[in-house]
């Protein structure tokens, strides 16, 4: 899950990386008086920035400087509801502004390549770090960090030496590097990113910027990260899905697909949008991954069905069913009284396609239930195929 600036900033000062006073508004009206209560900074001024999920947002007329309350409602008011790349401005952060003396760059991340950390660093920060790699790779300092040990003093200290600081600049930058450590282990992040990372005139480190993602196979351990979850944006589909604890992603074809097992059901999508290459002339598409997983139960195929189903774009469902500790049978069962359960509420063709354990046993009780939007097939093409149709005509 990628976090707003505001959610890093706040995670950031819990772990005592220095950043200054903000808050976070809705409403243009609201940011005079949270421009009073987090007070000018060094400047004498505040920064109002929009909290979108992309990069680049000080070159969209993002982020502005305000001398006054008065100045903070309008900037807010002229970034409230704009679009940068795509992204509706909801909410700006009203911030302290700093009087700033140099810009660095500092991110760590997780480098699967290598099975490693990475820790990137630039006494050139504030700019476009991709733009900085292509052009001068040699002012961005890469470190490999090993996870077992973090990010130290002294780690801290050869990270910043790569990049070039000098010692006084190492000295005052590093507790702020194991500070950032903190975040990263603390939260169980897989992106820790401050741009910039800044020297105010007076020698003050400050992190302006952040962006962190954090490793959501790590939920379990963070109660308090479901309250960063975007809600407003998450697609109501999946959101639904969630909910049900389903594993669901929404695509953008018209066959839905419900498959039991993750790699049964990739490979589902597969067939399917090669059927619907070679028989529908492109006309269908998969519509979405839902994995039920090994268990199958009524309820969980009623559930996905219903997820399924209530995607407008859908037109045809392919069930496609690898029976193994859960048996055929059960599935079958499973997929009647899920119809049952729905009733009225299905309304779209389903193709099943069922092999593997008890599969007679489950093709016949579909026959016998013989609902009318359901088709056996025997194979997976042949149902991938038939299911293509069934969306394009
Ligand atoms: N609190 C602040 N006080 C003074 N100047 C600021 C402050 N916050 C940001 N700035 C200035 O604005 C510039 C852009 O801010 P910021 O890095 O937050 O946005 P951005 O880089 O455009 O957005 P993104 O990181 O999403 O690409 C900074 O490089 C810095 O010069
Ligand atoms: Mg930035």
């Amino acid at each position: 899950m990628d976090l707003f600036e505001y959610q890093a900033r706040d995670l950031f000062e819990k772990h005592g990386v220095p950043v200054l006073a903000a808050e976070v508004v809705t409403d243009a009206a609201d940011a005079g008086p949270a421009a009073e209560r987090v007070g000018a900074g060094s400047g004498g001024v505040v920064v109002v920035k929009a909290q979108v999920k992309v990069g680049g947002r000080g070159k969209a007329g993002g982020v502005k400087l305000a001398r006054s309350p008065q100045e903070a409602v309008e900037a807010a008011e002229q970034i409230l509801g704009m679009d940068i790349k795509g992204h509706t401005v909801g909410a700006v952060m009203i911030a302290q502004g700093a009087k700033i003396a140099e810009e660095y760059y500092f991110s760590l991340l997780l480098d699967r390549t290598n099975r490693s950390l990475l820790a990137m660093c630039s006494k050139e920060g504030g700019v476009d770090i991709e733009t900085l790699a292509e052009e001068r790779p040699e002012a961005l300092a890469r470190v490999s960090v090993d996870a077992r040990t973090g990010i130290d003093d002294a780690t801290a200290r050869h990270i910043l030496e790569q990049a070039g600081f000098d010692t006084a600049d190492v000295d005052a930058i590093a507790p702020a590097l194991v500070r950032l450590w903190d975040v990263y282990q603390g939260e169980d992040a897989t992106l820790v990113e401050v741009n910039p990372m800044v020297k105010t005139e007076d020698g003050q480190v400050l992190a302006l910027d952040g962006k962190v993602t954090l490793d959501d196979n790590a939920d379990f351990r963070h109660e308090d990260h479901a309250a960063l979850a975007d809600t407003a944006a998450a697609d109501p589909l999946e959101a639904k899905a969630k909910e049900m604890g389903l594993n669901y992603v929404k695509l953008d074809g018209n066959v839905g697909i419900i498959g039991n097992g993750a790699g049964l059901v990739m490979s589902t999508l597969d067939v399917v949008a090669y059927a619907g290459e070679e028989h529908t002339g492109g006309r269908a598409k998969p519509a979405n991954f839902l994995d039920i997983g090994g268990g199958a139960s009524a309820e969980v195929m009623s559930n996905g069905l219903d997820v399924i189903l209530n995607d407008d774009q859908v037109r045809s469902v392919f069930v496609n069913v690898f029976g193994g500790i859960t048996a055929c049978d059960a599935v079958a069962t499973g997929i009647v009284s899920a119809l049952e359960i729905l009733g009225d509420e299905a309304t779209k063709p389903l193709v099943v396609r069922l092999d593997g354990n008890n599969v007679e046993e489950g093709r016949a009780i579909l026959a016998r239930a013989d609902h009318p939007l359901v088709t056996i097939e025997d194979t997976m093409d042949g149902a991938a195929r038939r299911a293509a149709e069934l969306a394009a005509n």
